[in-house]
C-alpha cells in the first residue's frame, strides 16, 4: 500500500516535469548576441527554409520579403531578409529571433523564443515559445545560406 502511494507520487512528479518540459528559462542577450546554440543538434537549413516560409509557424514573410520566387505574397513591413542577414553573425541573428524587442522596444516582430516579459499571451500559450530551440537553430542555418548567395 505504501509503495503503491509512493509510486503514484513519483509518477505525478514525472508527469509534472514532462508537462512542463517546453518551459524555457530566459536566454540572456549579451552585446546584441547569443553565442550558445539553443539545441544540441546543428540547425538544418532545409527545415529552416520551410519554417521561414510557413504561414503557420514562422510567418516571417507576413512582414519580410526575400529571395523566395515560389511565394507570390510577401510582406513589406520589414527589411528584405536576404540583404538583412549579411549584416549579422549567427549569434546576432539568434538574439534577433529570440527577442527583437531587445533591439527595438516598439518592434512588431514577435519574440520567437521568449516566455517572460510578453504581453497579450493567451493563457493556453503562457510559458511556451513560438518556435522550439531546434527550430530557431534551423532558421539561423537557413538565413546563413542566404549570406553565401549574397556574396556570389
Ligand atoms: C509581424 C512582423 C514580423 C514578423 C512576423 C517577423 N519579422 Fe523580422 N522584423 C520585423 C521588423 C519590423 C523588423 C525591423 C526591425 C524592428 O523593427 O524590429 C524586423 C527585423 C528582422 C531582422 C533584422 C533585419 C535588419 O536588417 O536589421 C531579421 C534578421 C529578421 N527580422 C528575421 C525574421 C525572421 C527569420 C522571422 C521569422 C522567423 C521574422 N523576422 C518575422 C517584422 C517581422
Amino acid at each position: 500500500m505504501r509503495t503503491g502511494r509512493a509510486l503514484v507520487i513519483c509518477l505525478l512528479v514525472t508527469l509534472f516535469f514532462l508537462g512542463h518540459s517546453k518551459l524555457v528559462s530566459a536566454v540572456t542577450i549579451t552585446n546584441g548576441a547569443i553565442n550558445d546554440p539553443l539545441s544540441d543538434q546543428v540547425g538544418d537549413p532545409i527545415r529552416g527554409r520551410a519554417i521561414v516560409l510557413s504561414r503557420q509557424t514562422g510567418l516571417c514573410i507576413l512582414c519580410h520579403n526575400g529571395p523566395f520566387p515560389e511565394e507570390q505574397f510577401q510582406g513589406n513591413l520589414a527589411p528584405e531578409l536576404g540583404a538583412s542577414v549579411s549584416h549579422y553573425t549567427a549569434a546576432q541573428l539568434r538574439a534577433r529571433l529570440v527577442n527583437p524587442a531587445y533591439f527595438n522596444p516598439n518592434t512588431i516582430m514577435p519574440a520567437y523564443y521568449q516566455t517572460v516579459g510578453l504581453t497579450r499571451v493567451a493563457p493556453k500559450y503562457a510559458g511556451q515559445t513560438i518556435l522550439s530551440g531546434q527550430e530557431i537553430e534551423d532558421v539561423i542555418a537557413f538565413l546563413e545560406t542566404m549570406k553565401s548567395q549574397n556574396t556570389k
